[in-house]
């Protein structure tokens, strides 16, 4: 069986990057392999996370790259046949023809409970800041498809996390990590790289 060749996006930290490298060491991830990571931040710690691993990173800053920026990520893709994209804290929002050339084949983690507290303007710490703001007493991640809609594609897997009080914004987004995020993102991709491999046949 050929592995699903993934590439994983990143801005950031990288622990849902980390969390992706474990669950392939442990076999959570088995019908895939993560081959790119692709970072729209030089200074990103995730790429030390993929360098650690052996991955192979590229940078794509849209701030340096302006409208060549996809271009250039879509050769990397190419270049490294990755037929899935995992969005694991890239904070870049893709153009409509991004996702629609890759339909079906870019898959993201949210920190919310979609469609609770998503979409334009809310990512990272905004999302725990505006849940505790509501006042909701569960709120937890999703697993999603990458449409042109901000966080508005079909759901793959959510989990629900307890808030709790007194929590802060850095708490709770800890806590919905640990509890979620790092759960559902190795499973879902692992789900998608089956079904990938299933419609190969
Ligand atoms: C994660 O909580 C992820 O769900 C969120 O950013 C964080 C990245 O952390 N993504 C979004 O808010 C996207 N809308 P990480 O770099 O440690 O994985």
């Amino acid at each position: 069986m050929l592995k699903v060749k993934i590439a994983v996006f990143v801005s950031g930290g990288g622990t849902n990057l980390q969390a992706l490298i474990d669950a392939q060491k442990a076999g959570i991830i088995e019908s895939g392999e993560i081959k790119l990571v692709v970072s729209s931040n030089p200074e990103a710690y995730a790429l030390t996370r993929a360098e650690n691993a052996g991955i192979k990173t590229v940078i794509c800053s849209r701030k340096e790259l302006g409208d060549e920026f996809e271009e250039k990520i879509n050769e990397a893709l190419v270049e490294n046949g990755i037929e899935l994209i995992v969005l694991a804290g890239f904070m870049s929002i893709l153009s409509p023809g991004f996702t629609k050339k890759h339909e079906n084949r870019i898959i993201n983690v949210h920190p919310a409970l979609i469609p609770s507290f998503c979409g334009k303007g809310f990512y990272g710490l905004k999302v725990h800041e505006a849940a505790l703001e509501y006042g909701v007493k569960v709120t937890g991640a999703t697993v999603h498809y990458v449409n042109e809609v901000p966080d508005g594609g079909r759901i793959i897997m959510q989990k629900a996390v307890e808030v709790k009080e007194g929590d802060t914004p850095e708490v709770l987004q800890k806590r919905v990590m640990e509890e979620a995020e790092w759960k559902i993102l190795p499973k879902a991709t692992e789900l998608v790289c089956k079904k990938i491999i299933d419609e190969r046949k």
